[in-house]
Order: C-alpha cells, then sequence, then structure tokens
C-alpha cells in the first residue's frame, strides 16, 4: 500500500482495525473505501480473521473477490455489523453528499443495514454546509429524466446529465439508470431536500445521506487520524 494517499490510508486503516472476527461488513466505492478493502484483506492474510462483506458496487465486489475477501449481496446477510465508504462532503452534524462514483443507491442500502456506518475522509471533504463543492447525484429512470429535472428545477437546483468519459451518452449505473448531477446554491435544510427529491417519481435515490454516519474519521497526511460523532 505504498502509493496509497497517506490521509485516506490513516482513515481506512483505523477503520479496519474496527473489525473483529465473524463481522458481517459492508464496503463502499470510491478511491477512499479501496484502501480501505486494501487493508482489510491484508488483515484478512495477516491473522486469518473471518469476515463476509456485502460489496456497494460492481467496482468494489471486483476488487474485493480479486483479493479474496468473500463477498455476498446485502441482501443474504441481513444486518451488517459495520461498513466503510467514503464521501463527497461532511457537515458539522456529520450529514453527507455520496455518490461521485454514481453508487450512493446501494452505498446507502449498506449504510442503513449497519449497525455502524463509518465514513472515511480527509480534511477536503469538511464543509460548513453540504452544497457547497459538489452537487447532489440523483439517480433516474431514463425515461423519466425530463420530468425529474424539471421538479428539480423547481426545488432550486440546477440539474445536468452526468455524461461518460471513456463512452459516448449518459454514465450509466450499476442499476441501469442515469445520473443527474444538481447543483444547489444553498442547502438550508438537507432533511427536507432529502425527502422532496426522493419523493419525484422516476427517482430511485439521491445522494444526500442525513443522520446515517455513525462516526466520521478524518485521516491526516501524518498519519493520525481525527474521530468525529455526534
Ligand atoms: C461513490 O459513488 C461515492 O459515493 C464515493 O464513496 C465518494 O464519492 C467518495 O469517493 P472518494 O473516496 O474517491 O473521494
Amino acid at each position: 500500500m505504498t502509493n496509497a494517499d497517506p490521509a485516506k490510508l490513516a482513515a481506512a486503516k483505523n477503520a479496519v482495525a474496527r473489525i473483529s472476527d465473524g463481522m458481517k461488513i459492508g464496503m463502499g466505492t470510491g478511491s477512499t473505501a479501496s484502501i480501505a478493502i486494501r487493508v482489510l484483506a491484508e488483515r484478512i492474510n495477516a491473522e486469518g480473521i473471518k469476515v463476509v462483506g456485502a460489496p456497494s458496487s460492481f467496482a468494489s465486489e471486483r476488487l474485493a473477490r480479486s483479493l479474496g475477501i468473500p463477498t455476498v449481496p446485502v441482501s443474504a446477510l441481513g444486518q451488517l455489523d459495520l461498513s466503510f465508504d467514503g464521501a463527497d462532503e461532511v457537515s458539522p452534524s456529520l450529514d453527507l453528499i455520496k455518490g461521485r462514483g454514481a453508487a450512493h443507491t446501494r452505498e446507502k442500502i449498506i449504510a442503513c443495514s449497519s449497525s455502524e456506518f463509518i465514513v472515511l475522509v480527509d480534511d477536503s471533504k469538511l464543509v460548513e454546509r453540504l452544497g457547497e463543492k459538489s452537487p447532489v447525484p440523483v439517480e433516474v429512470l431514463p425515461m423519466a429524466v425530463e420530468f425529474v429535472n424539471e421538479q428539480l428545477r423547481k426545488l432550486g437546483g440546477r440539474p445536468e446529465l452526468r455524461m461518460g468519459k471513456s463512452k459516448d451518452g449518459p454514465v450509466v449505473s450499476d442499476q441501469g439508470m442515469w445520473i443527474v448531477d444538481t447543483h444547489f446554491d444553498s442547502i438550508i435544510d438537507p432533511a427536507a431536500l432529502d425527502r422532496s427529491i426522493k419523493s419525484i417519481p422516476g427517482v430511485l435515490d439521491h445522494g444526500l445521506f442525513i443522520g446515517m454516519a455513525t462516526a466520521v474519521l478524518v485521516g491526516k497526511s501524518n498519519g493520525t487520524v481525527k474521530v468525529l460523532t455526534k
């Protein structure tokens, strides 16, 4: 793990140290969650602990399997003991924006299935108010995208269909949906926006994670970790 970002690695190691033999683990998606998956594989190899992991994306499933971590769909595991994941923004009340990697729908199912949902970030993800830096990704049924965009505008958002980088046309999620990145100038009431977006017909889910994190681990480049809890 010599080339891993030191702040992300510090947070990942702290999270993986909380895992015990026999636990059912939720595994997030993204650069930070990937480091944690690699650290978990190292612990399994070094200590022989037995865990089973529920991945939040095809990407994390492939990574975990390639490293020998047993994976099972979250629906087969029921209540998970602990999940780890990254985030795009973390507010002072530990609400989150997630979904830069378009995995937020499965990530939210995993977060809500877990007794402990541990979020791994560096300082750059901490914001005073959600929406400062990142749009809210909304996962949408393709045939409903124009209707959903209109409703998002009525909520004060500026929706933008996420386009592929190595593919022509829209990004297609693991569920076969499209992603509408929605910029809000200021999210004053994240819980109200959460409910409003969720209630739009054609929306599968979105990247606001309200009241879900049990702890946020802020890794520093010197290897230390600040633990934020409510
Ligand atoms: C995946 O869809 C996202 O929710 C990621 O977990 C989030 O964007 C954080 O990713 P990084 O750890 O790569 O910053």
